[in-house]
Formats: C-alpha cells, structure tokens, sequence
C-alpha cells in the first residue's frame, strides 16, 4: 500500500520504519521538499521509501498519518491542501501539548474541543480517526514491547473508517482487537490522558507502559 506519514519526528521515522519493513511504499512529509530529516530517513529506510513536502506525501498516500506537532498541525495540515486528503482515512496520531512554558506540557484544547475534532472539522471530506496518540511510539508499533494485554483505542465519525484502522493496527503492528470508542469527540478524553501519562513517564522512568482496560 502507498502510505503518507506527515510528519519528520521520532513518531513518524518509528511508523515510517515499521511500515517499510512489512512492504508497504511509505513517502514521509515535511514543510520543506529537502527536509534533512526526511532525507536522512528516506536514505536509511531503502527502496520503498520516499520524502516531499506535506502536500506531496499526502498526494502520493492512499491513506495518511498526521504525526505533526500537535500546536502545528492544523497549519501543517493545511499546506497539505484538502484536496490532497480528500476522502482518504487520516491516522491522527498528534496531541495538543504546548511545551512552550516547559515541562510538564499544557493541552492547547482540551474538555469541550480536541484537535482530532479540530482536524475532522477542517477537513470534512476526509475521515479522521484518532488513534495510537496515548502511547510511546515505539509500543505504537511493537505492543508486545509491554507483558500481557493493553489497548489502543480508535475515535472517528465514520464507522467503516474505524473498522478499517482496527484492521491495519492488527495487521501492520500486531495489536489484539482496538477498542472503538465512536465519533471523533472521543478524542477528547485520548487527549486529555496525556497530562497523566506524561506524569507517569516521570515516575515510572520509562515509555514502555499502556492503559489496560479491566473489566
Ligand atoms: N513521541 C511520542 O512517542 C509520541 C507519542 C504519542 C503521540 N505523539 C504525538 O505525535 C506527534 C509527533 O511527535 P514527534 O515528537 O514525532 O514530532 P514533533 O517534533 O512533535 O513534530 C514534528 C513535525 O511537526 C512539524 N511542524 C512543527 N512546527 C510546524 C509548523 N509551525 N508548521 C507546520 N509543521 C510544523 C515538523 O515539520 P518539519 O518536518 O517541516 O520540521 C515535523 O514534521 C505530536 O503531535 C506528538 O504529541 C508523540
């Protein structure tokens, strides 16, 4: 499959990689078409991988992954062009935390909004659904980093949409079976997790730890 993975950070080269390594023709983008970052991944990922500006990944992506820095990523996603993402599924992976004050990070929207909901709003023709956002990204695409059962949940206003991603997530990282949590307004709460995962980071000194739900 042609994937596009918006966005040149330690999230987008993890997925990147992945994704690269079970086949699949992945273009990363960035703000500039000579990205250092882009360049340097594409060069070390190998034939199936590529880099361009947002709008020419997205272009080349049958399907999407929005790894932007969440503050950014309405205005990254914007030079991608509507157009460009237009009836195709977007993986929004980002979250709203301003680190502009230091730590810990602030949400930049948050209780009655989300930026899963910003982006859903702004882009009405693609199908938007919130996903891996409240983990490390190495357990992102390695869940078995972390003993047992945990979870990763999917948020989208359209439901064959989700039941999509939950087939790639098992297919592409090896996850059991997502949790739905329906319309894109769940990405509220993925969001909102992140200030105690960030705490959590801090007291258990490591990112390899996921929510587990127990019933
Ligand atoms: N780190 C994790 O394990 C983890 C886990 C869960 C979720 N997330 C979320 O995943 C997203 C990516 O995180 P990351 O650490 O890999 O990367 P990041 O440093 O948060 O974001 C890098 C990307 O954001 C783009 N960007 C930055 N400022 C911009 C601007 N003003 N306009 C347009 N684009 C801009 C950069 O564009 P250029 O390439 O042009 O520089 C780059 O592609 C974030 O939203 C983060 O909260 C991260």
């Amino acid at each position: 499959m042609r994937i596009a993975i918006l966005g040149t950070g330690v999230v987008g080269s993890t997925i990147g990689d992945k994704l690269v390594s079970i086949g699949h023709e992945v273009r990363m983008g960035s703000r500039s078409a000579s990205n250092e970052k882009a360049r340097d991944w594409a060069a070390a990922a190998g034939r199936l991988a590529s880099q361009g500006t947002f709008a020419d990944a997205a272009a080349f992506g049958e399907v999407a992954f929005n790894c932007t820095a969440g503050v950014s990523s309405l205005a990254a996603l914007e030079s991608v062009g509507a157009e460009n993402l237009a009836r195709k599924i977007l993986l929004d992976v980002s979250n709203p935390l301003d680190f502009s004050k230091g730590m810990p990070p602030t949400l930049t929207i948050c209780n009655t909004d989300s930026l899963g909901e910003a982006i859903q709003r702004r882009f009405p023709d693609t199908r938007v659904v919130k996903t891996l956002g409240s983990m490390n990204c190495k357990v992102m695409v390695e869940p078995s980093r972390i003993a047992g059962d945990h979870d990763v949940f999917v948020a989208g206003n359209d439901p064959e949409a989700r039941a999509q991603v939950s087939r790639w997530l098992q297919e592409w990282f090896g996850w059991k079976a997502p949790v739905d949590l329906g319309d894109i307004t769940a990405a509220r709460g993925l969001e909102m997790w992140l200030p105690l995962w960030v705490r959590l980071m801090g007291t258990l000194h490591t990112a390899d730890f996921n929510l587990k739900l127990a019933r």
